[in-house]
């Protein structure tokens, strides 16, 4: 076991950060940092870029050349021992000659999963697991989510009035937030895998449900939980196919009672998730294959009642803006769902709105 100085947890941080650079970009794949550091001196530094391109500790090592040999790695991530899109890491890290090797968190992939560790002390190298390990489960929480509750991690964000609602009356768009809370909510599109809304935000809103004003490197995913099928198939989203593709998530037995429906969808470029049951879980276990590891489910309040009562929401985002909506209004989940005092959470101000978020099952 290696003790971890002020300077290791520096070099962690450093790694940390590294990884970051790979936000919205990497997934199905994790981001991960790698720090190489010999006689006290950074030799190398690397982060995964995309899934696909080269890992970590690979980048750091390629950097470091002969110089790792006989030094530490820091790495955010347990190096994987198994042959992917990559080779494996943990072999490149013993025939580079690292000594030590600090280890933020292990790899829940079944694949590796403490593999990658044994391997690396099976070849004499000195290895400790746990530096900064919560801060990296966090750094990770859509690909741990998916590999542990086999479903991507979900936000459930929604633009509210201080009296709770989210639209003046039924069927009415509702414009509640100001421009900082519209750019910040763009900002977290850019780097979730998919968007999701209910079928009555889509008739309502008929939103693009598109990053706009920011750079997005991958493709945007949208859900529509349109059971019936009742989007038209001229809605407005199937004229951004080119930023991502648009899911509709039905069932058996919605296909078997609509099928014409069902085929116009499918000609305006939707592609269907048709499951046995409109079980919100279930839907969310589909997206998997999708390569959707963070998802941010953007309301209506029917949808967010539903994931809410199955059991599924990791995170809660609220912008509530400076304005009451009265009687009339659609309240959002706080008739006998949601309680913000339950949840502690942190706010700060956006502008003239308040942006207040809590976690509900965290990772780490
Ligand atoms: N302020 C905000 O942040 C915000 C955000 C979004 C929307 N809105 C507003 O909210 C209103 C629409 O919201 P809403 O709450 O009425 O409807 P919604 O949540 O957008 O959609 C409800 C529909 O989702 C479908 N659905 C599919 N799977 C479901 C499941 N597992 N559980 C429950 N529903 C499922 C159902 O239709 P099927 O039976 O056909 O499946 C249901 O009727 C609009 O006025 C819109 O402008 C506000």
């Amino acid at each position: 076991m290696l003790e971890s100085t002020a300077d290791d947890e520096a070099r962690m941080d450093e790694a940390l950060a590294l990884a970051a650079r790979g936000r919205g970009a990497t997934s199905p794949n994790p981001m991960v940092g790698a720090v190489i550091t010999n006689g006290g001196v950074t030799q190398g530094r690397g982060y995964h870029a995309r899934a696909g391109a080269p890992h970590a500790e690979v980048v750091a090592l390629e950097e470091a050349g002969e110089s790792a040999r006989g030094g530490r790695l820091y790495c955010t991530l347990e190096p994987c021992c198994h042959t992917g899109r990559t080779g494996p890491c943990a072999t490149r890290v013993v025939e580079a000659g690292l000594r030590e090797v600090f280890v933020a968190v292990e790899d829940p992939n079944p694949r590796v999963n403490g593999a990658g560790l044994a391997y690396l002390r099976d070849h004499g190298v000195t290895v400790s697991v746990g530096l900064r390990r919560a801060a990296a489960s966090r750094l990770n929480e859509g690909f741990f989510t998916v590999q542990r509750r086999g479903r991507p991690f979900v936000t459930m964000k929604a633009a509210i009035s201080r009296d709770g609602c989210i639209a003046a009356a039924p069927g009415q768009r509702t414009a509640l937030t100001g421009p900082a809370s519209a750019t910040h909510a763009h900002g977290v599109r850019a780097t979730v895998d998919a968007i999701a809304v209910g079928s009555e935000t889509v008739r309502v809103d008929d939103p693009l449900l598109t990053a706009r004003g920011v750079a997005r490197v991958r493709p945007l995913v949208r859900v529509l939980f349109d059971t019936r099928m009742r989007t038209s198939p001229t809605a407005r989203i199937f004229g951004t196919l080119d930023e991502g593709p648009v899911i509709v998530m039905t069932t058996e037995a919605s296909v078997r009672a609509w099928p014409r429906r069902a085929a116009a969808l499918e000609a305006s470029g939707a592609r269907l998730e048709v499951l046995p049951a409109r079980d919100p879980a279930l839907a969310l276990s589909r997206l998997v294959a999708h390569e959707v590891c963070d998802l941010l489910v953007e309301g209506g309040a029917v949808l967010q009642r539903a994931m809410w009562d199955a059991g599924v929401v990791d995170r809660v985002r609220l912008y509530i803006a400076p304005m009451t909506l009265g009687a009339g209004a659609v309240p959002w989940m706080t008739a006998g769902g949601f309680s913000m005092a339950d949840h502690g959470g942190e706010s700060r101000k956006l502008g003239d709105d308040v942006l207040w978020e809590a976690d509900v099952q965290r990772v780490d």
